[in-house]
């Protein structure tokens, strides 16, 4: 259980600076023999075996993986879980594709056994993948958010979620009012906010979705309580931003509808931000919002090319977490993920290197969700939320795995050819709650 002491040993590595704003070689701590000390949950030690072997807890259980790779737990800062139901939806761009695949899938949430159901399978698969925290989309439905904390509360698991606000332009089965959308809001913020290690999320679709009075109630829900996070898409599709500019004639860009409500500022994780300009930009990074870039949906969904480091620009760096978006992205895991926003990024004329590629599904992610001192890096007080990755998952990784000749290159072998299979373990809070090799079900706490 999670209140033993319990230690994991084998190769580890974990970001200690952020790699856009100082040379990547200075930003990876890496020790091919580490321990990581758990206490009641929490990252107690971590360094090298030799150092800390000595000093172990009393009646310590160590869990050995060798030829592994300990990281943190990755984060995912955009995916719907309502949506793993169109995941691989055929031959559309964002609006046609909401209106064919999504809103139908959605519908389906008011059934509150169906809700249960895929929430149940959304986070096996989270935590299959190696992502331990995530920042998700319910529906509009109260009972499809119910079922989502209730099912992340099985393992403890740092999670933040929210009921979908939409109030026009959607089917009537979709809607709520300004006003309901607020008493419903409230009630699951009440109720799960701060609960375990549960965080709301003020959750307006997006802009063609709600009415100015929902937006200005969606800013009236953050004032509610402390530490709320807000989450709404930006800027992902032309056919999109025209329709905005149609529906907000007064507002000087897609962003400035947002900031108009009061919706831009620390915790605000705006996805896609495909077709930003520079004073957008200006705008996020005065505010401490951050932006999600989200390749495979970007690419599926045929929205555009991400400009990452135009985004993370130094001189007014805007904060960026790695987003799969599925169902319009087309994977959980984050290192396909990666494998993606490295192309991405190369189509743009730069490169992402490994060390970058894991700021943003580890440090990076939790520094854009305000979480950084809580997960996100193996060190003494952090959230024990690890994945173990096996860098020799396939026949043919580990043949590559044998022309790997430092961790950059391992870390970059396994963000190009890695997935779920990659991950051998994943720690909740210090416990094991999946485990690739084990025949009996680990989800069941
Ligand atoms: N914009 C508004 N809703 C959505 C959604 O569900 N997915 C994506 N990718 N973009 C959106
Ligand atoms: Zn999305």
């Amino acid at each position: 259980g999670s209140l033993q002491s319990r230690v994991l040993r084998g190769p580890a590595a974990t970001l200690t600076g952020n790699p856009f704003e100082q040379p990547s070689r200075g930003c990876l701590a890496y020790h091919d023999d580490a321990l990581v000390v758990i206490e009641e949950g929490i990252i107690t030690a971590f360094g090298p075996h030799a150092e800390l072997k000595d000093a172990l807890p009393a009646g310590s259980e160590v869990t050995h993986y060798p030829d592994h790779l300990i990281v943190p737990g990755f984060i995912d800062a955009h995916v719907h879980y309502p949506q793993m139901q169109v995941i691989g939806a055929y031959g559309t761009q964002l609006l046609e594709w909401l209106e064919t695949y999504t809103f139908p899938a959605e519908m389906s949430f008011a059934d509150a056994g169906h809700a249960r159901r895929v929430a149940h399978l959304f986070l096996r698969e989270l935590l299959r993948a190696g992502t331990t925290t995530a920042m998700v989309y319910c529906t509009v439905h109260s009972q499809s958010v119910e079922a989502f904390f209730h099912e992340a509360a099985r393992f403890d698991a740092r999670m933040i979620a929210g009921k979908v606000l939409m109030d026009r332009h959607a089917p009537a089965g979709l809607l709520d009012t300004a006003q309901r959308g607020y008493d419903e809001s409230l009630a699951l913020i009440e109720r799960w906010h701060g609960r375990g290690r549960a965080l709301y999320c003020v959750t307006p679709r997006f802009a063609p979705t709600s009415t100015e009075a929902q937006l200005d109630a969606a800013g009236a829900l953050l004032k509610t309580r402390d530490g709320l996070f807000l989450q709404t898409h930006l800027c992902e599709n032309p056919a999109e931003i025209e329709w905005v500019r149609e529906l907000f004639p007064a507002r000087a860009s897609y962003l400035d509808v947002y900031a108009h409500a009061g919706l831009v500022g620390p915790r605000s994780m705006f996805g896609h931000g495909i077709h930003l300009h520079e004073g957008d930009f200006c705008t996020c990074h005065q505010a401490g919002a951050a932006l999600a870039h989200c390749p495979t949906s970007n690419l599926f969904l045929g929205s555009g090319l991400f400009r990452l480091f135009e985004a993370v620009d130094p001189r007014r760096p805007v904060m960026v977490g790695l987003g799969t978006d599925v169902g319009g992205g087309t994977s959980l895991s984050q290192l396909q993920t990666l494998n993606e926003a490295y192309k991405v990024a190369a189509m743009v004329g730069h490169k992402l290197d490994a060390v970058q590629g894991f700021y943003l599904a580890t440090l990076g992610g939790a520094r854009a969700l305000g979480l950084d001192g809580k997960i996100g890096q193996l060190a003494p007080g952090m959230e024990a939320d690890l994945c173990v990755l096996d860098p020799r998952a396939t026949p043919f990784m580990a043949f590559r795995a044998g022309y790997c000749a430092s961790i950059e290159e391992v870390l970059f072998m396994l963000m190009t050819l890695g997935d779920d299979r990659a991950v051998r373990a994943t720690y909740v809070a210090g416990r094991c709650v999946y485990d690739r090799d084990r025949e009996d079900d680990p989800f069941r706490p």
